[in-house]
């Protein structure tokens, strides 16, 4: 079978992986793929709408990685059973953080209490009176960088100019969320659907924040390990409690859901509660989770297409899998390009997944703000993250910036379900 994987991250590099140790898989395409994938996938420099959809008719199967693909409807336009992934419709549940809200409080998912706001005027009113800390969300999609804890009201109004005046995520804050503020320990719990059964992935644990001990802005991910502190049996009742009801509720509304759905969570004093719903494999989640997937990546991908689900179950490779992300210093704001990466050949113990980079001759240069995902696995969580950090240290390229405690809060967990 040949397959097209759609995008250019370290989650896209991470799937071909997977894909090219696949028996039912003869051809990988990549759209536009980046330089680590180009041994095991056809890189295409498409990336537009239109030339994805031409270029489908050369394969039998795709897989959309990016949630903005899925929010503009790539799976609508191509033949049915084609594409992997949630449709325009479906794919609401992350691209309107609103009415993600609404619905999560209407099929009563625990969740952070919350408004939805369209004016400066009356979102200025409500936190005049709010007790902080408060989160302030835009609604559209914003590359992950959309969410902000806030400890008072000089910088609410601070956000609140940027979102509504200055329009710094453009129509993407045309509507804002206005939430309590919850702490706990964050949890990533990846289920795949065919709108009707589930098959969860190993529970994981991302790092939103930029600087070590969880502090700096939000990005799009910096590091990951698997399995997380949740049970099987909790994993179970995420299933049942939070994503059944969601997938149910869209279904009410006339959609189906299939794909992958990622729910955000957090556990509180009070109980776990959403913080999100994503329409697509997390990232850096997916390189983590991948490596210890032991089961072909293609059959529950076909199952979800086709509807049988339910005759599909996983196996796991033992252990953990850590993921360190190697970014350009300066992201997720401003960052520079162009950087020769060195060491790459001298790492043996982990994988290392690409996203910003390219090949050009012989040599892989920085092209992006998160460069690098280190992989590796250990027998503890412990032992993942020294192997992979171990391995990190042999890579280098000018103004090369991570973070240095990955797993590192949970270092001595031990999942019970981990032989
Ligand atoms: P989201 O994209 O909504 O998951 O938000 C990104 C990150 O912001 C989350 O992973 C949390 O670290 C943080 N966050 C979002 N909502 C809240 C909340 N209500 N309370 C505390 N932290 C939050
Ligand atoms: N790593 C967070 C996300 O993929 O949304």
């Amino acid at each position: 079978m040949k397959v097209l994987v759609v995008g250019s991250g370290g989650r896209e590099h991470a799937i071909v992986w997977k894909l090219a140790q696949s028996t039912l898989v003869d051809k990988i395409y990549a759209l536009p793929g980046n330089g680590g994938m180009k041994e095991l996938a056809e890189c295409v420099p498409i990336s537009d709408m239109g030339g994805i959809i031409k270029f489908a008719n050369n394969v039998d199967l795709v897989i959309v990685g990016p949630e903005i693909l899925l929010a503009e409807g790539l799976i609508n336009e191509l033949p049915k059973n084609k594409g992997f992934g949630p449709t325009k419709e479906a794919a609401t549940i992350e691209s309107d953080k609103s009415y993600a809200k609404e619905l999560i409080r209407k099929v009563g998912i625990p969740t952070a209490d919350f408004n939805v706001f369209t004016t400066l005027e009356s979102a200025t009113t409500f936190i005049d009176r709010a007790t902080y800390p408060i989160v302030i969300k835009a609604s559209g999609l914003a590359a992950g960088k959309g969410v902000f804890i806030i400890k008072n009201i000089s910088d609410a109004i601070e956000v609140l100019n940027k979102i509504m005046t200055e329009r710094i995520f453009g129509d993407s804050g045309n509507r804002i969320i206005i939430e309590e503020y919850l702490g706990g320990e964050e949890v990533s719990v990846i289920a795949f659907t065919d709108g009707k059964d589930f098959i969860p992935l190993l529970p994981c644990q991302d790092h939103k924040k930029l600087l070590d001990k969880d502090k700096g802005p939000n990005t799009g991910g910096m590091g990951a390990y698997t399995p997380a502190v949740l049970t099987s049996a909790e994993v179970g009742k995420v299933i049942e409690n939070i994503f059944a009801p969601c997938v149910w509720g869209i279904r009410k509304e006339g959609i189906v859901y299939k794909g992958v759905l990622y729910a955000g969570l957090i556990i509180t004093s009070d109980g776990l509660k959403v913080l999100e719903f994503n329409c697509r494999f997390g990232d850096p989640e997916t390189q983590p989770v991948i490596k210890l997937l032991e089961s072909d990546l293609i059959e529950p991908i076909l199952a979800v297409i086709e509807g049988n689900l339910k005759s599909v179950s996983l196996k796991w490779h033992p252990g953990y899998a850590t993921c360190v992300v190697l970014a350009s210093d300066g992201y997720p704001d401003k960052y520079e390009k162009g950087k020769e990466i060195t060491g790459l050949e001298k790492v043996q113990e982990a994988t290392v997944f690409h996203a910003g980079t390219k090949k050009e001759k012989d040599k892989i240069i920085t092209s992006g703000g998160r460069v690098l995902g280190v992989t590796g696995i250990g027998k503890t969580l412990k032992d993942s993250i020294d192997i992979t950090y171990n391995e990190v240290s042999k890579i280098h390229f000018d103004k090369m910036y991570y973070r240095k405690d990955i797993g590192s809060k949970n270092a001595k967990f031990q999942n019970p379900n981990v032989k």
